[in-house]
Protein backbone atom coordinates (compact mmCIF):
# COMPACT_ATOMS: atom_id res chain seq x y z
CA UNK A 1 0.00 0.00 0.00
CA UNK A 2 1.38 3.45 -0.46
CA UNK A 3 2.52 5.42 2.46
CA UNK A 4 1.53 9.15 2.64
CA UNK A 5 3.27 12.12 4.33
CA UNK A 6 0.80 13.77 7.22
CA UNK A 7 -0.65 15.61 4.62
CA UNK A 8 -2.18 12.69 2.68
CA UNK A 9 -0.16 13.51 -0.41
CA UNK A 10 2.53 11.16 -1.92
CA UNK A 11 6.07 11.85 -1.72
CA UNK A 12 8.06 12.10 -4.63
CA UNK A 13 10.17 9.53 -3.89
CA UNK A 14 7.09 7.18 -2.87
CA UNK A 15 5.64 8.11 -6.36
CA UNK A 16 8.61 7.43 -7.94
CA UNK A 17 8.67 3.93 -6.27
CA UNK A 18 4.81 3.27 -7.10
CA UNK A 19 5.68 4.25 -10.90
CA UNK A 20 8.48 1.87 -11.14
CA UNK A 21 6.69 -0.82 -9.64
CA UNK A 22 3.41 -0.51 -11.64
CA UNK A 23 6.08 -0.47 -15.05
CA UNK A 24 7.45 -4.03 -13.78
CA UNK A 25 3.53 -5.01 -13.74
CA UNK A 26 2.14 -3.82 -16.79
CA UNK A 27 4.98 -4.26 -18.81
CA UNK A 28 4.88 -8.16 -17.99
CA UNK A 29 0.87 -8.25 -18.82
CA UNK A 30 1.66 -6.59 -22.06
CA UNK A 31 4.70 -8.84 -23.49
CA UNK A 32 2.16 -11.81 -22.41
CA UNK A 33 -0.42 -10.14 -24.32
CA UNK A 34 1.34 -8.87 -27.51
CA UNK A 35 2.69 -12.52 -28.18
CA UNK A 36 2.27 -13.56 -31.88
CA UNK A 37 0.47 -16.40 -33.13
CA UNK A 38 -1.02 -17.71 -29.67
CA UNK A 39 -2.79 -20.75 -30.16
CA UNK A 40 -6.30 -21.11 -30.20
CA UNK A 41 -6.26 -23.67 -27.39
CA UNK A 42 -5.26 -20.60 -24.85
CA UNK A 43 -8.15 -18.76 -24.94
CA UNK A 44 -11.25 -21.16 -26.33
CA UNK A 45 -13.47 -21.96 -23.49
CA UNK A 46 -16.67 -23.22 -22.36
CA UNK A 47 -19.78 -21.53 -21.54
CA UNK A 48 -20.72 -22.71 -17.94
CA UNK A 49 -24.67 -22.35 -19.38
CA UNK A 50 -24.86 -22.31 -23.32
CA UNK A 51 -28.17 -20.15 -22.63
CA UNK A 52 -25.65 -17.06 -21.58
CA UNK A 53 -24.29 -14.84 -24.46
CA UNK A 54 -21.49 -13.67 -22.15
CA UNK A 55 -20.26 -14.98 -18.76
CA UNK A 56 -18.12 -12.73 -16.33
CA UNK A 57 -16.32 -14.49 -13.36
CA UNK A 58 -14.80 -13.05 -10.80
CA UNK A 59 -13.24 -10.04 -12.69
CA UNK A 60 -10.83 -8.14 -11.61
CA UNK A 61 -10.17 -5.04 -13.67
CA UNK A 62 -7.11 -2.17 -11.96
CA UNK A 63 -5.36 0.93 -13.42
CA UNK A 64 -1.98 0.76 -12.42
CA UNK A 65 -1.49 4.55 -11.96
CA UNK A 66 0.74 6.65 -9.93
CA UNK A 67 -1.32 7.39 -6.77
CA UNK A 68 -1.30 3.86 -6.46
CA UNK A 69 -3.64 0.47 -8.35
CA UNK A 70 -7.43 1.35 -8.49
CA UNK A 71 -9.01 -1.55 -7.70
CA UNK A 72 -11.92 -0.02 -10.49
CA UNK A 73 -13.75 -4.06 -10.36
CA UNK A 74 -13.17 -6.47 -7.47
CA UNK A 75 -13.98 -9.76 -8.60
CA UNK A 76 -17.71 -9.10 -10.68
CA UNK A 77 -19.71 -12.08 -11.57
CA UNK A 78 -22.80 -12.19 -13.25
CA UNK A 79 -24.32 -13.56 -16.77
CA UNK A 80 -25.74 -12.19 -19.68
CA UNK A 81 -28.80 -14.77 -21.07
CA UNK A 82 -29.29 -14.62 -24.65
CA UNK A 83 -31.88 -12.20 -25.68
CA UNK A 84 -32.23 -10.62 -22.62
CA UNK A 85 -31.43 -7.29 -21.20
CA UNK A 86 -29.00 -7.20 -18.25
CA UNK A 87 -29.32 -3.96 -16.19
CA UNK A 88 -25.88 -2.62 -14.41
CA UNK A 89 -26.92 -0.11 -11.90
CA UNK A 90 -24.81 1.82 -9.36
CA UNK A 91 -23.36 5.22 -8.18
CA UNK A 92 -20.64 6.74 -10.62
CA UNK A 93 -17.09 5.40 -10.61
CA UNK A 94 -18.65 1.97 -9.05
CA UNK A 95 -17.15 0.41 -11.88
CA UNK A 96 -19.93 -0.29 -14.89
CA UNK A 97 -18.02 1.29 -17.75
CA UNK A 98 -14.42 -0.11 -16.25
CA UNK A 99 -16.76 -3.61 -16.97
CA UNK A 100 -17.65 -3.23 -20.53
CA UNK A 101 -14.95 -1.81 -21.59
CA UNK A 102 -12.97 -4.93 -19.98
CA UNK A 103 -15.74 -7.76 -22.44
CA UNK A 104 -14.98 -5.27 -25.38
CA UNK A 105 -10.77 -5.40 -24.67
CA UNK A 106 -10.98 -1.59 -25.00
CA UNK A 107 -9.31 -0.70 -21.59
CA UNK A 108 -6.76 2.49 -21.58
CA UNK A 109 -3.71 0.58 -21.08
CA UNK A 110 -1.20 -0.29 -20.76
CA UNK A 111 -2.39 0.94 -17.15
CA UNK A 112 -5.37 -0.76 -16.98
CA UNK A 113 -5.34 -4.74 -17.04
CA UNK A 114 -7.63 -7.54 -16.46
CA UNK A 115 -5.25 -9.43 -13.35
CA UNK A 116 -7.67 -12.08 -12.59
CA UNK A 117 -11.16 -14.08 -13.71
CA UNK A 118 -12.79 -14.80 -16.77
CA UNK A 119 -15.05 -13.16 -19.44
CA UNK A 120 -16.78 -16.02 -21.65
CA UNK A 121 -18.13 -14.73 -24.68
CA UNK A 122 -20.44 -16.99 -26.50
CA UNK A 123 -19.71 -17.50 -30.44
CA UNK A 124 -22.48 -20.05 -31.19
CA UNK A 125 -20.13 -23.10 -32.05
CA UNK A 126 -17.47 -22.28 -29.29
CA UNK A 127 -16.94 -19.90 -26.45
CA UNK A 128 -13.52 -18.11 -26.02
CA UNK A 129 -12.24 -16.19 -22.57
CA UNK A 130 -11.98 -12.36 -23.76
CA UNK A 131 -9.43 -12.10 -21.05
CA UNK A 132 -6.78 -14.45 -22.64
CA UNK A 133 -7.88 -13.48 -26.21
CA UNK A 134 -5.10 -11.82 -28.58
CA UNK A 135 -6.26 -8.56 -29.43
CA UNK A 136 -6.24 -9.17 -33.69
CA UNK A 137 -8.78 -12.11 -32.77
CA UNK A 138 -10.86 -10.01 -30.18
CA UNK A 139 -10.84 -7.28 -32.92
CA UNK A 140 -13.14 -9.59 -35.62
CA UNK A 141 -15.43 -9.89 -32.35
CA UNK A 142 -16.22 -6.47 -32.16
CA UNK A 143 -19.11 -4.93 -34.23
CA UNK A 144 -20.19 -8.09 -35.42
CA UNK A 145 -20.61 -10.34 -31.89
CA UNK A 146 -20.24 -7.43 -29.23
CA UNK A 147 -21.05 -3.66 -29.97
CA UNK A 148 -20.93 -0.81 -27.68
CA UNK A 149 -23.02 2.21 -28.16
CA UNK A 150 -21.36 5.40 -26.16
CA UNK A 151 -22.43 7.36 -23.42
CA UNK A 152 -21.86 10.95 -25.09
CA UNK A 153 -21.98 10.40 -29.38
CA UNK A 154 -19.75 12.99 -30.26
CA UNK A 155 -17.11 10.60 -29.04
CA UNK A 156 -18.08 7.31 -31.38
CA UNK A 157 -18.74 9.90 -34.35
CA UNK A 158 -16.15 12.04 -36.13
CA UNK A 159 -16.60 15.46 -36.57
CA UNK A 160 -15.30 15.98 -39.95
CA UNK A 161 -16.57 12.76 -41.82
CA UNK A 162 -20.26 12.44 -43.24
CA UNK A 163 -22.30 10.42 -41.09
CA UNK A 164 -23.06 7.95 -43.99
CA UNK A 165 -19.49 7.55 -44.73
CA UNK A 166 -18.96 6.75 -41.14
CA UNK A 167 -21.57 4.05 -41.34
CA UNK A 168 -20.30 2.37 -44.76
CA UNK A 169 -16.41 2.51 -42.74
CA UNK A 170 -18.09 0.11 -40.11
CA UNK A 171 -19.90 -1.83 -42.53
CA UNK A 172 -17.34 -2.39 -44.82
CA UNK A 173 -14.43 -3.34 -42.44
CA UNK A 174 -16.45 -6.49 -40.85
CA UNK A 175 -18.36 -7.22 -44.69
CA UNK A 176 -17.98 -11.08 -44.88
CA UNK A 177 -20.33 -10.95 -48.08
CA UNK A 178 -18.04 -8.84 -50.39
CA UNK A 179 -20.56 -6.08 -50.81
CA UNK A 180 -20.60 -3.49 -53.66
CA UNK A 181 -20.49 0.65 -52.47
CA UNK A 182 -23.80 0.75 -53.80
CA UNK A 183 -25.15 -1.95 -51.74
CA UNK A 184 -23.08 -0.66 -48.48
CA UNK A 185 -24.87 2.50 -49.07
CA UNK A 186 -27.92 0.85 -49.23
CA UNK A 187 -27.70 -0.65 -45.73
CA UNK A 188 -26.26 2.48 -44.37
CA UNK A 189 -29.70 3.75 -45.46
CA UNK A 190 -31.89 1.44 -44.48
CA UNK A 191 -30.21 1.24 -40.83
CA UNK A 192 -30.74 5.35 -40.50
CA UNK A 193 -34.60 4.61 -41.26
CA UNK A 194 -34.41 1.13 -38.89
CA UNK A 195 -33.44 3.91 -35.85
CA UNK A 196 -36.38 6.29 -36.49
CA UNK A 197 -34.66 8.95 -39.05
CA UNK A 198 -36.95 9.75 -41.40
CA UNK A 199 -34.93 11.75 -43.80
CA UNK A 200 -32.25 9.00 -44.36
CA UNK A 201 -31.10 10.01 -47.62
CA UNK A 202 -30.28 13.79 -46.31
CA UNK A 203 -28.60 12.31 -43.35
CA UNK A 204 -26.68 10.41 -44.78
CA UNK A 205 -24.68 13.12 -46.47
CA UNK A 206 -24.53 15.91 -43.34
CA UNK A 207 -21.87 16.14 -41.05
CA UNK A 208 -22.45 15.10 -37.27
CA UNK A 209 -22.38 18.66 -36.47
CA UNK A 210 -25.09 19.38 -38.43
CA UNK A 211 -27.41 16.84 -35.83
CA UNK A 212 -29.37 17.35 -32.39
CA UNK A 213 -28.25 15.13 -29.90
CA UNK A 214 -31.00 12.77 -30.05
CA UNK A 215 -30.19 12.29 -33.81
CA UNK A 216 -26.36 12.08 -33.12
CA UNK A 217 -27.59 8.82 -30.49
CA UNK A 218 -29.74 7.41 -33.25
CA UNK A 219 -26.82 7.57 -35.68
CA UNK A 220 -24.63 6.27 -32.86
CA UNK A 221 -26.56 3.24 -32.49
CA UNK A 222 -27.18 2.53 -36.11
CA UNK A 223 -23.69 2.20 -36.75
CA UNK A 224 -23.64 -0.01 -33.13
CA UNK A 225 -26.36 -2.31 -34.94
CA UNK A 226 -24.93 -2.31 -38.64
CA UNK A 227 -23.47 -5.84 -38.13
CA UNK A 228 -26.31 -7.34 -36.27
CA UNK A 229 -24.20 -7.63 -33.25
CA UNK A 230 -24.79 -10.71 -30.53
CA UNK A 231 -24.49 -8.50 -28.01
CA UNK A 232 -25.18 -4.38 -27.51
CA UNK A 233 -23.60 -3.04 -24.30
CA UNK A 234 -25.25 0.72 -23.85
CA UNK A 235 -23.52 2.57 -21.75
CA UNK A 236 -25.82 5.04 -20.38
CA UNK A 237 -27.08 5.72 -23.82
CA UNK A 238 -29.35 8.63 -22.84
CA UNK A 239 -27.43 10.80 -20.13
CA UNK A 240 -26.84 13.35 -22.25
CA UNK A 241 -30.76 13.02 -24.04
CA UNK A 242 -33.96 15.17 -22.39
CA UNK A 243 -36.46 13.07 -21.64
CA UNK A 244 -38.72 12.51 -24.34
CA UNK A 245 -35.89 11.49 -26.79
CA UNK A 246 -35.03 9.12 -23.73
CA UNK A 247 -38.01 7.48 -23.82
CA UNK A 248 -37.78 7.03 -27.93
CA UNK A 249 -34.76 5.58 -27.80
CA UNK A 250 -35.24 3.13 -25.55
CA UNK A 251 -38.62 2.26 -26.71
CA UNK A 252 -36.37 2.17 -30.36
CA UNK A 253 -33.73 -0.26 -28.29
CA UNK A 254 -36.16 -2.65 -27.15
CA UNK A 255 -37.66 -2.62 -30.64
CA UNK A 256 -34.23 -3.86 -32.18
CA UNK A 257 -33.48 -6.38 -29.35
CA UNK A 258 -37.02 -8.33 -29.75
CA UNK A 259 -36.32 -8.69 -33.49
CA UNK A 260 -32.97 -9.72 -33.65
CA UNK A 261 -32.92 -11.49 -30.18
CA UNK A 262 -29.75 -10.09 -29.17
CA UNK A 263 -28.93 -9.48 -25.93
CA UNK A 264 -28.33 -5.92 -24.03
CA UNK A 265 -26.14 -4.82 -21.66
CA UNK A 266 -27.57 -1.86 -20.17
CA UNK A 267 -25.68 0.39 -17.92
CA UNK A 268 -27.19 3.13 -15.95
CA UNK A 269 -27.20 4.98 -12.34
CA UNK A 270 -30.78 5.50 -13.64
CA UNK A 271 -33.35 2.71 -11.79
CA UNK A 272 -36.31 4.16 -13.28
CA UNK A 273 -34.40 3.38 -16.87
CA UNK A 274 -33.43 -0.27 -15.24
CA UNK A 275 -37.44 -1.02 -14.68
CA UNK A 276 -38.26 -0.38 -18.31
CA UNK A 277 -35.83 -2.45 -19.64
CA UNK A 278 -34.56 -4.93 -17.85
CA UNK A 279 -35.38 -8.63 -17.31
CA UNK A 280 -32.26 -8.80 -14.84
CA UNK A 281 -30.21 -6.36 -12.55
CA UNK A 282 -27.25 -6.22 -11.16
CA UNK A 283 -26.46 -3.78 -8.27
CA UNK A 284 -22.79 -2.76 -8.23
CA UNK A 285 -20.85 -0.78 -5.44
CA UNK A 286 -17.64 0.36 -5.16
CA UNK A 287 -16.16 -2.66 -7.87
CA UNK A 288 -18.35 -5.29 -6.21
CA UNK A 289 -21.69 -6.48 -7.54
CA UNK A 290 -23.40 -5.83 -4.13
CA UNK A 291 -26.85 -8.12 -5.28
CA UNK A 292 -28.07 -9.05 -8.65
CA UNK A 293 -31.41 -11.02 -9.53
CA UNK A 294 -34.36 -10.84 -11.90
CA UNK A 295 -35.99 -7.38 -12.37
CA UNK A 296 -39.04 -8.08 -9.83
CA UNK A 297 -36.59 -9.60 -7.74
CA UNK A 298 -34.79 -6.27 -7.49
CA UNK A 299 -37.65 -4.11 -7.60
CA UNK A 300 -39.83 -5.68 -5.42
CA UNK A 301 -37.77 -7.22 -2.48
CA UNK A 302 -34.68 -5.37 -3.00
CA UNK A 303 -32.42 -6.64 -0.17
CA UNK A 304 -29.21 -5.49 0.09
CA UNK A 305 -29.15 -1.57 2.50
CA UNK A 306 -27.55 -0.15 -0.66
CA UNK A 307 -30.01 -1.25 -3.27
CA UNK A 308 -32.83 -0.48 -0.57
CA UNK A 309 -31.68 3.02 -0.58
CA UNK A 310 -31.24 3.37 -4.47
CA UNK A 311 -35.00 2.30 -4.57
CA UNK A 312 -35.86 4.69 -1.67
CA UNK A 313 -33.70 7.65 -3.56
CA UNK A 314 -35.63 7.19 -7.21
CA UNK A 315 -38.70 9.54 -7.42
CA UNK A 316 -42.04 7.92 -7.91
CA UNK A 317 -45.11 9.66 -10.00
CA UNK A 318 -47.80 10.02 -7.52
CA UNK A 319 -46.06 9.87 -4.11
CA UNK A 320 -45.47 13.27 -2.25
CA UNK A 321 -42.50 13.00 -0.35
CA UNK A 322 -40.55 16.65 1.23
CA UNK A 323 -37.12 15.44 -0.11
CA UNK A 324 -36.09 13.08 -1.98
CA UNK A 325 -33.94 9.81 0.40
CA UNK A 326 -29.79 10.16 -0.30
CA UNK A 327 -27.99 7.45 0.81
CA UNK A 328 -25.75 9.67 3.21
CA UNK A 329 -21.56 9.31 3.31
CA UNK A 330 -19.47 8.67 0.17
CA UNK A 331 -18.14 5.82 -1.50
CA UNK A 332 -14.53 4.40 -0.16
CA UNK A 333 -11.50 5.52 -2.27
CA UNK A 334 -10.46 2.66 -4.51
CA UNK A 335 -6.86 3.17 -4.37
CA UNK A 336 -7.50 2.10 -0.50
CA UNK A 337 -10.55 -0.46 -0.23
CA UNK A 338 -11.51 -1.60 3.36
CA UNK A 339 -11.17 -4.70 4.97
CA UNK A 340 -14.75 -5.22 5.97
CA UNK A 341 -18.07 -4.58 4.33
CA UNK A 342 -17.18 -1.47 1.72
CA UNK A 343 -20.70 -0.10 2.38
CA UNK A 344 -20.40 -0.34 6.61
CA UNK A 345 -19.84 3.36 7.12
CA UNK A 346 -22.52 4.08 4.82
CA UNK A 347 -25.16 1.44 6.35
CA UNK A 348 -27.94 2.08 8.37
CA UNK A 349 -28.66 -1.36 8.73
CA UNK A 350 -25.61 -2.93 10.33
CA UNK A 351 -25.51 -6.38 12.44
CA UNK A 352 -22.93 -7.64 14.38
CA UNK A 353 -20.78 -9.44 12.14
CA UNK A 354 -20.50 -6.45 9.88
CA UNK A 355 -17.09 -5.66 11.20
CA UNK A 356 -15.55 -8.68 10.11
CA UNK A 357 -14.48 -9.64 6.54
CA UNK A 358 -16.15 -8.08 3.27
CA UNK A 359 -19.43 -10.39 3.23
CA UNK A 360 -19.80 -13.41 1.13
CA UNK A 361 -22.55 -14.18 -1.35
CA UNK A 362 -25.89 -15.35 -0.08
CA UNK A 363 -29.03 -16.38 -2.15
CA UNK A 364 -32.04 -15.61 -1.23
CA UNK A 365 -33.38 -17.41 -3.74
CA UNK A 366 -32.11 -19.18 -7.20
CA UNK A 367 -32.13 -16.41 -8.94
CA UNK A 368 -31.61 -13.31 -6.23
CA UNK A 369 -27.98 -13.18 -4.51
CA UNK A 370 -26.73 -10.41 -2.23
CA UNK A 371 -23.68 -9.97 -0.73
CA UNK A 372 -24.77 -9.12 3.21
CA UNK A 373 -24.61 -10.26 6.61
CA UNK A 374 -27.66 -9.73 6.89
CA UNK A 375 -28.38 -12.75 4.86
CA UNK A 376 -25.45 -14.63 5.32
CA UNK A 377 -26.15 -18.58 6.57
CA UNK A 378 -29.31 -18.51 4.09
CA UNK A 379 -31.56 -16.31 6.56
CA UNK A 380 -33.69 -13.58 5.28
CA UNK A 381 -33.56 -10.04 6.58
CA UNK A 382 -36.40 -8.61 7.99
N1 LIG B 1 -8.29 5.15 -17.28
C1 LIG B 1 -8.42 5.11 -15.95
N2 LIG B 1 -7.37 5.34 -15.14
C2 LIG B 1 -7.50 5.29 -13.79
N3 LIG B 1 -8.66 5.03 -13.15
C3 LIG B 1 -9.74 4.80 -13.90
C4 LIG B 1 -9.70 4.85 -15.34
N4 LIG B 1 -10.94 4.58 -15.82
C5 LIG B 1 -11.72 4.40 -14.73
N5 LIG B 1 -11.01 4.54 -13.58
C6 LIG B 1 -11.52 4.41 -12.21
O1 LIG B 1 -12.25 3.22 -12.09
C7 LIG B 1 -13.40 3.39 -11.28
C8 LIG B 1 -14.62 2.93 -12.03
O2 LIG B 1 -14.86 3.78 -13.13
P1 LIG B 1 -16.05 3.58 -14.15
O3 LIG B 1 -16.17 2.14 -14.52
O4 LIG B 1 -15.84 4.54 -15.25
O5 LIG B 1 -17.32 4.00 -13.29
P2 LIG B 1 -18.85 4.10 -13.73
O6 LIG B 1 -19.56 3.12 -12.86
O7 LIG B 1 -19.26 5.50 -13.44
O8 LIG B 1 -18.94 3.78 -15.18
C9 LIG B 1 -13.42 4.86 -10.88
O9 LIG B 1 -12.88 4.96 -9.58
C10 LIG B 1 -12.53 5.51 -11.90
O10 LIG B 1 -11.88 6.61 -11.33
S1 LIG C 1 -22.90 -6.43 5.48
FE1 LIG C 1 -23.53 -5.13 7.16
S2 LIG C 1 -22.61 -3.12 6.71
FE2 LIG C 1 -22.60 -4.33 4.83
S3 LIG C 1 -24.49 -3.78 3.78
FE3 LIG C 1 -24.93 -5.62 4.97
S4 LIG C 1 -25.74 -4.84 6.91
FE4 LIG C 1 -24.72 -3.13 5.92
MG1 LIG D 1 -19.51 5.01 -16.80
Amino acid sequence: MAKKNQDGYLSAKEARRISRENRRITNRMEKQRKRKNVPESEYLTKMRDPNNAVEFDNLHTYFFTDAGTVRSVDGVSFDVPIGKTVGVVGESGCGKSVTSLSLMQLLQRPQGQIVEGEIRLNLGDKACDVTKTPNEVMQRFRGNYVSMIFQEPMTALNPVFRIGAQIDEVIELHDTANRSKAQIRERTIELLKMVGIANSEGVYSMFPHELSGGMRQRVVIAMALACDPRIIIADEPTTALDVTIQAQILDLLRQLKNRTNASIMFITHDLGVIAEMADYVVVMYAGRVVEKGTAEDIFHHPAHPYTIGLMNSKPVVGKKVDALYSIPGKVPNPVNMPNYCYFRDRCEMCVGQCDGAYPPEAAISDTHKVSCYRYAGGKGGD
